[in-house]
């Protein structure tokens, strides 16, 4: 069992949750944190016990961006050299669903960090944005094309020039976030969410998450061939068989893969 000091983590039922736990900075995602996160998400992936994952902060930050005493000195060509950020593209292969509970502050590398996650449940104090322009940087964990593809192209050019903040309500209509709630239902609903997706078929969540994830990579027809290898793909597992057979008995499904 890892142990770790700058997250939390805790199974409930099938969901692991991962709390980022760094209150003093508002969980400002230095380099270990994000080792951390990445450790203890594929942990999750690989736990066949675990159908899908919450990731969460506390009710005033997800997370107030990338760690900026720890980039402040650093070169470009360290930088390059260490590879800053990558540790991000790493969780973005995590394939188990993994579901953002967002609540306050979700700024720079916190609103690119629960864009990686599959979909964002704010709480209706949420912040959004992309302030780096005031730190003379740009988004580096993917915000400039995870806002502009989850948003488009105007709003995500105006927050990105002028770091201007997006509240909860302005982001569920800008198609940022699934869904709004009170921010003391905040986790609980994301833990049920997470947990409707657990009691799935695990592989079939995954393959579907591959599915969605794909429409961002390839053209329209490629993605539909893709589709189809992916759903011929599920025929071959018990699950399916299962799903199918327990509708035609009118009888709740259950799943090997859960
Ligand atoms: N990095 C390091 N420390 C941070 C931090 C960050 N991103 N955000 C907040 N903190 C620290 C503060 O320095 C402060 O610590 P000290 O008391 O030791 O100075 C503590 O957290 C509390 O912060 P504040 O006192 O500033 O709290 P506030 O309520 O007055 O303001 C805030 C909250 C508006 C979120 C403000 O903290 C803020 O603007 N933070 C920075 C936001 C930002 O620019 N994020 C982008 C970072 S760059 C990035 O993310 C690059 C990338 O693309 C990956």
């Amino acid at each position: 069992m890892e142990t770790y000091s700058l997250i939390l983590t805790e199974q409930r039922g099938r969901v692991g949750i991962i709390t980022l736990n760094r209150p003093e900075a508002l969980n400002a995602l230095s380099d270990a944190m994000g080792q951390e996160i990445l450790t203890a998400a594929k942990a999750y992936d690989a736990d066949p016990g675990v159908g899908a994952i919450v990731i969460t902060g506390s009710s005033r930050a997800f997370a107030a961006g990338a760690d900026i005493k720890e980039m402040a000195a650093k070169s470009s060509v360290e930088m390059y050299q260490l590879d800053w950020f990558s540790v991000w593209d790493a969780l973005a292969q995590v394939r188990t669903p993994m579901v953002a509970a967002v609540a306050g502050h979700a700024l720079g590398g916190g609103c690119e960090l629960a864009m990686i996650a599959d979909f964002i449940i704010a709480a209706d104090n949420a912040k959004f944005g992309q302030p780096e322009i005031k730190l003379g940087v740009i988004p580096g964990m993917g915000g400039s094309q995870r806002l502009t593809r989850a948003i488009g192209k105007a709003k995500a050019m105006e927050m990105m020039l002028t770091g201007r903040v997006m509240g909860a309500e302005e982001a569920e209509r800008s198609g940022l976030v699934a869904r709004v709630v009170p921010v003391d239902a905040l986790l609980e609903d994301a833990i049920a969410t997470a947990a409707i997706i657990a009691s799935m078929s695990k592989p079939v969540t995954m393959t579907a998450k591959a599915a969605i994830n794909a429409a961002f990579e390839t053209p329209l027809a490629e993605g539909v061939k893709l589709e189809r290898h992916l759903i011929f793909s599920c025929f071959a597992m018990e699950d399916q068989k299962e799903g199918m057979a327990a509708f035609m008995e009118k009888r709740p499904a259950e799943f090997k893969h859960r």
